[in-house]
């Protein structure tokens, strides 16, 4: 079995951070999240992946490799524009050949693992099977009605009126017969081929579509609020380990990772909280749920349930809470008259001043 992640689309509601870096490659808790699918497919005993990137491929292939430092064996396979998730597996029709495979949406985050889901699959006689899970609005996703038997009936992407609360998750196990619906369906309204209407097309043929709910924790982490989420998530389940340096002045409380080369001086962390590799915490507070990524200065400032991406200085700021700080980033207090706010900031950034 091989497995298909799709690490392109533009991430248009993380920007301004997706404008020069991809979404799946935000840090929850200092991995990517990308990481934790090619993690979770490799645990499921699926080594084989190809990765379908788009503009931002030069940076995922800079994080991933070859994949060998994850037990994996990576396929970049380049798609021109974001043309929709069949498109995806259209142009990916070499890399899978006749194998049955999974697909898995690079941006979405599951805890707990893949095996059972695919083993399920593989001992069965369907053609597709499709996770689901209750949503609060499912207009967002594309929605599932189910029969009876919990087969799929019917599928609809991000209906105005939902027939249903069970949202597609992003992991879809295929057999071959895929590829001729892929090839069959025409565009969208919105201009993609869409996956639901291929599944849709097989449906109609009267091929098996199957479905498994999922019950533990699951998200797309297409928004700020998400990837917050999720990072509390994971935070939650930190084992604490301190690698870096950490002086008599400081003090750590509860679940707090301190990353080899990190030093942390007359601060006080409060978990869960993770500091990584050659970060310096200096006379700061960093409180629960923070992530602060590689070669970070944290300098006389408080920092609460944020993710901060790799080489950011942040200085003489109180406070700083809810928030999603970009790589290369400097944030400080200036004591220039007149006292003003002074930013450069990318386009579509958030700024909620205090
Ligand atoms: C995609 C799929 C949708 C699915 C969702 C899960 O939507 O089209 O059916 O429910 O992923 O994350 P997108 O995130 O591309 O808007």
């Amino acid at each position: 079995m091989k497995a298909l992640i799709l690490a392109g689309g533009s991430g248009t509601r993380l920007r301004p951070i997706t404008h020069t870096s991809a979404k799946q490659l935000i840090p929850v808790a200092n991995k990517p999240v990308l990481f934790y699918g090619i993690e979770q497919l490799r645990d499921a005993g699926i080594t084989d992946l190809g990765i379908v990137v788009g503009e931002t491929a030069p940076e995922v292939r800079a994080a991933v490799g070859d994949g060998s430092a994850l037990g994996v064996e990576v396929t970049y396979l380049q798609q021109e524009a974001p043309l929709g998730l069949a498109h995806a597996v259209l142009i990916a029709r070499d890399f899978l050949g006749e194998e049955d495979f999974v697909m898995l949406l690079g941006d979405n985050f599951l805890i707990g693992g893949l095996g059972e889901f695919v083993d399920d699959f593989l001992t069965s006689d369907a053609e597709v099977q499709l996770l689901l899970t209750e949503v609060a609005e499912p207009q967002f996703y594309g929605v599932a009605v189910l029969d009876a038997q919990g087969r799929v009936e019917r599928l609809v992407e991000k209906p105005k009126d939902p027939p249903s609360n069970l949202a597609l998750v992003g992991v879809y196990l295929f057999r071959p017969l895929i590829h001729e619906a892929v090839a069959a369906i025409k565009p969208s309204a919105r201009g993609e081929l869409e996956i639901t209407d291929a599944i849709s097309l097989l449906i109609a043929q009267g091929a098996r579509v199957r479905s498994r709910m999922v019950t533990g924790y699951w998200k797309d982490t297409g928004r700020l609020e998400d990837m917050l989420e999720c990072n509390r998530k994971v935070l939650e389940t930190l084992i604490p380990r301190i690698d870096g340096t950490v002086d008599d002045a400081s003090r750590i409380t509860g679940r707090v990772v301190v990353e080899e080369g990190a030093v942390i001086e007359r601060s006080t962390v409060r978990g869960p909280a993770i500091i990584g590799r050659g970060t310096h915490v200096v006379d700061s507070y960093i409180g629960p749920f923070t992530s602060v990524y590689h070669d970070c200065v944290i300098d006389r400032t408080e920092l609460e349930h944020s993710i901060v991406l790799e080489q950011c200085t942040i200085r003489d700021v109180t406070r700083i809470e809810d928030s999603l700080i970009g790589k290369n980033v400097e944030v400080s207090r200036s004591e220039e008259s007149p006292k003003a706010h002074r930013l450069m900031v990318g386009d579509h950034s958030r700024i909620r001043l205090g």
